[in-house]
């Protein structure tokens, strides 16, 4: 039975990553579960400097998952070449770097340095809603989306990934104008812009306003983009949105999606991505199929 999947010609053992920012860099999960279960860990983003991400609070709970408007904080690219990429090089996974910034330059510079550092892919987040510069701007325009994929294509010297935001109507023009930029896979969803107010307080529960919200409330949303996108790019697609469990990625792998991510439901059970993978193992198993590829965007119409 094959679970390996072949994401831009990089193989991962199989389709299980994390998503961006629900997973540190790995070191808060590795006395939970084994980091080498893992397809790949993808981390959090990281800047050209250190960004303080937005005041507090920053997250809050919401019916079927949560709202966080951390707004990126990291401590830039010099200590995570020197701290993460070392750290997560120790396991047999395979490592994707998530990169942010406010301008083109600020992601050049961020593909350039890590054109020589021991990683095997770049995940470019252009999707975060609660930065003001920190890349949506480039997320809700398709001409800016396929203008920044092909600046970071002139430097990256690892398959790059685009990560689109859900926060517009037409999610598979985002994907074909990113394919056209020399994308050579794209990643989705990011959050959905939502607010909450805190009706004992009478004010925002997040400092920042808006929030992202994540979690099992925006599957259904999740998929029906991935379902989308798979219909009108070639590249593939890695999926994310509210999974929690092994059902949750097998359908989102029938909608498309060569790989998964698991985001917010690290929060309540930090071991779930092994319960993902083992148990799409066992789906594959009962259900007597070879190879998790023949399950990719089974469903059409
Ligand atoms: C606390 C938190 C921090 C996040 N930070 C990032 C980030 O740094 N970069 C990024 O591209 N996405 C970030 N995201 C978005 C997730 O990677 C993912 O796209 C989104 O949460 C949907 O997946 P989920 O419902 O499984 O959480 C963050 C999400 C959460 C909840």
């Amino acid at each position: 039975m094959n679970m390996k999947v072949n994401i831009a010609g990089v193989e991962w053992k199989n389709p299980v990553t994390v998503a961006s920012g629900t997973f540190g860099s790995g070191a808060e999960f590795a006395e939970f579960m084994d980091l080498g279960r893992l397809g790949a860990v993808t981390t959090k983003g990281v800047s050209n400097v250190p960004w303080q991400g937005n005041p507090t609070p920053r997250v809050a709970e919401v019916y079927g998952g949560m709202m966080n408007a951390i707004g990126l904080q990291n401590p830039g690219i010099d200590l995570f070449c020197e701290r993460d990429i070392p750290f997560l090089r120790q396991f047999d996974t395979k490592i994707i770097v998530n990169v942010c910034g406010k301008s083109e330059e600020d992601y050049c510079e961020v593909v350039q340095r890590l054109a020589n550092e021991d990683v095997d892919m770049l995940e470019i987040n252009i999707s975060c809603p609660n930065v003001k510069e920190g890349g949506i701007a480039f997320g809700q325009d398709p001409r800016a989306a396929e203008g920044i994929t092909r600046a970071v294509k002139k430097y990256a010297k690892q398959p790059v990934i685009m990560k689109l935001s859900p926060n517009v109507t037409d999610i598979a023009g985002m994907a074909k104008a990113v394919e056209a930029g020399g994308a050579d896979a794209v990643s989705l969803i990011n959050t959905l812009t939502g607010m909450k107010i805190d009706i004992h307080r009478r004010t925002f529960a997040l400092a920042n306003r808006t929030g992202g919200v994540s979690g099992p409330a925006v599957h259904p949303i999740a998929v029906r983009m991935v379902y989308e996108t798979a219909q009108a790019v070639k590249i593939p697609i890695i999926g994310m949105g509210g999974i929690a469990s092994a059902e949750d990625a097998i359908e989102m792998i029938l909608a498309g999606a060569s790989a998964v991510s698991v985001g917010t439901a690290n929060f309540h059970d930090p071991a779930v991505t092994t319960k993902i993978v083992d148990g799409i193992e066992r789906y594959l198993e009962e259900n007597h199929i070879e190879d998790i590829r023949e399950l990719v965007g089974a469903v059409r119409d």
